[in-house]
């Protein structure tokens, strides 16, 4: 059986979908994330969380627009997929960068349902 991946629970991709933002959605679906809430990933993304940052620290308050890195100073390319086609289309990049990130904001991984909603956040925006 080509079974569905899942790493520690966090990512069940299909693979014929796996490399859009829709198929990525799909996958936090199918590992758990119920009911997805772009207005609840927003105030994920646009909150501290009791730390120096938030994710608008560095992917700005409006992800349609290139970012800058809150410590490096380094040019960051839009984080919406409707700015930036390359967006939430390699599974094992879009993960590597919410763990990391997560983890300097939230001092946490995020959760199955909170990347979610992140991620339909930000294919919200056009
Ligand atoms: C300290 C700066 C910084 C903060 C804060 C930050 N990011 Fe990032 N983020 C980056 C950098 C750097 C990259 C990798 C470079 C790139 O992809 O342009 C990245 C990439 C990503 C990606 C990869 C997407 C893809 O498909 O390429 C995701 C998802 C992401 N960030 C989400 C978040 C979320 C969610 C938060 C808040 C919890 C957050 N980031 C906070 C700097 C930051």
């Amino acid at each position: 059986m080509r079974s569905i991946g899942l790493a520690l629970g966090l990512l069940a991709v299909v693979p014929a979908f796996a490399g859009t933002p829709n198929g990525i959605l799909e996958g936090y679906r199918a590992a758990g994330a119920a009911t997805v809430s772009a207005p609840r990933g927003e105030q994920l993304f646009t909150s501290r969380h009791g730390s120096d940052w938030s994710c608008s620290s560095c992917h700005t308050g409006n992800p349609l627009a290139r970012g800058r890195h809150a410590t490096t100073g380094k040019d960051i390319a839009p984080l919406a997929p409707a700015a930036n086609a390359e967006r939430f289309t390699d599974p094992a990049r879009v993960e590597k960068w919410f763990r990391r990130n997560c983890n300097d904001v939230l001092g946490r991984a995020c959760s199955v349902q909170e990347k979610a909603d992140v991620l339909a956040y930000l294919m919200s925006l056009r």
